[in-house]
């Protein structure tokens, strides 16, 4: 007897009952069923009629030979109302098809086996890997287990679709872990993608330039937006999704409701961009109400924004644990950022002045001799001299609460934003302060 691993769908109809009906009749032909997968929901391939489908698969033993078989799997499909011959596209009762025929790799116009298209599915591989994780995939030579699908990467601008695609994933097992970007994506975004694919989380990444977080005289027009680029970046980095909603999707006609993570959002770069973080948290909730992820990675590098979302999560009880992503930053220093792009030669040479700023304002803090405000102080009548700097802020504060630092022995945070020529960057480091050197009486 070989063992065979059938493919079961089903879209049309009872579904289940399509496919249990099925079965029994392949095992009243004499195929003798060793282990039925679970059930997956899957929703319909663009073009094909009819709507979600039903997938499952089985692992069985038959002494048919595979031409037979294919002609028995005809015929079940036929009893089930699907018509034979049947068109590609049409809605079906019932679907069968042999995935693997033992060890055979099998070619003709008829009948391809291994099943040619089977990698490119993760509703075959997923269930044919619960039912014989140790069958061997003649053409990889690897076991099922062993295989890791490279899923194909999909792009969705409907938030219906997106929902749809994501409760299959969910209710196929797996975790769901949310990158949120606004594209021109860069190594930065991409160390995000990766930290998310390294806890072997489904991958989705959003990338919408979101208007409610650009101030009037901001660059919400001139934001650089480059789908299909982002898109290759992304599929690169090995993420499984793309939501690229539009803005109408997201605000439309009439949208009243925002969300602010009050006293945290006035902080800092809130003082200089009002508006901007409840920009930033209604369009996380929302999207993080749309993906509904197990884990949403932001990075460290806009640390406020970091707080803001932790805070937002813990107050209003939401289920995603919300995870910081160390900076990435060009070897000069300088941390990875789209606006970099904006950057003149003479600007961009400039740039690491910020980090190297912030380097010099801990080793000086380490050093115990001044106090926090003194070596502040200094730094901004540093940063000051230079012609092509305009410094907004240099701030050292409590990276909880976005206070003045009171304890000694505390981390703290200090952050940095400066203009670039018409380019605003920003930058951050936490560290730990030495005793004694931020009191008010020493300060
Ligand atoms: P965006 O600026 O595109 O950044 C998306 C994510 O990438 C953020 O979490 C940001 O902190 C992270 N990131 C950017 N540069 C980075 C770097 N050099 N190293 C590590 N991570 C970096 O931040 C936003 O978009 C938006 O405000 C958003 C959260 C998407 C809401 O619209």
């Amino acid at each position: 007897m070989a063992k065979i691993i059938i493919g079961a769908g089903s879209n049309l109809g009872n579904r289940l009952q399509n496919i249990r009906q099925g079965l029994k009749n392949l095992t009243d032909a004499g195929v003798k069923i060793i282990k039925i997968s679970s059930y997956l929901k899957n929703p319909a391939a663009e073009g094909t009629a009819g709507g979600e489908f039903l997938n499952a698969a089985v692992l069985a033993e038959t002494d048919l030979e595979p031409e037979p078989l294919l002609a028995l799997l005809h015929n079940i499909e036929k009893d089930s109302g699907r018509p034979q011959p049947h068109q590609p596209k049409e809605a079906r009762s019932l679907d069968l098809d042999i995935i693997y025929y033992a060890d055979r790799i099998i070619n003709t116009p008829n009948l391809q086996i291994p099943h040619p298209r089977r990698l490119q599915r993760w509703f075959v591989m997923e269930p044919a890997r619960e039912v014989a994780p140790d069958f061997c995939d003649p053409v990889l030579k690897k076991s099922l287990k062993k295989y890791v699908m490279p899923e194909n990467m999909v792009v969705i601008s409907q938030a219906s679709a997106l929902r749809k695609r994501l409760s299959a994933v969910r209710e196929s097992g797996r975790k769901i872990g949310f990158v949120p970007t606004m594209g021109a994506l860069h190594e930065g975004h991409l160390a995000l993608i990766r930290a998310c694919r390294k806890e072997k989380l489904f991958c989705v990444v959003s990338i919408f330039v979101n208007p409610t977080q650009f101030g009037p005289a901001e660059d919400y027009h001139k934001y650089p937006r480059n789908l299909k680029k982002d898109a290759e970046l992304t599929r690169k980095a090995g993420a499984n999704l793309i939501f690229a909603p539009t803005a109408k999707q997201i605000y439309p006609t009439g949208y009243r409701t925002f969300v602010e993570v009050a006293g945290l959002s006035e902080k800092l770069c809130g003082k200089y961009r009002p508006g901007h973080f409840r920009g930033v948290t209604t369009v996380v909730l929302k999207l993080l109400n749309l993906v509904q992820p197990d884990k949403a990675y932001f990075g460290r590098k806009d640390a406020q924004q970091l707080i803001l979302i932790k805070k937002m999560a813990q107050d209003l009880n939401l289920p995603t644990e919300i995870i910081g992503v160390t900076t990435v930053r060009e070897p000069d220093g300088l941390a990875l950022s789209s606006r970099n792009l904006y950057l003149s030669p003479a600007e961009r040479k400039t740039a690491p002045v910020l980090y190297q700023t912030l380097l010099r304002i801990q080793k000086d803090c380490a050093k115990q001799e001044n106090s926090l405000k003194k070596i502040l102080k200094e730094a901004a009548v540093r940063l000051k001299k230079n012609p092509l700097i305009k410094l907004q802020y240099l701030e050292a504060v409590d990276p909880d609460t976005l206070e003045p630092p009171e304890k000694a022995g505390n981390k703290i945070l200090v952050a940095i934003a400066a203009f670039l020529g018409s380019t605003r960057l920003i930058d951050n480091i936490i560290f730990q302060i030495g005793n004694g050197k931020i009191s008010k009486k020493s300060a």
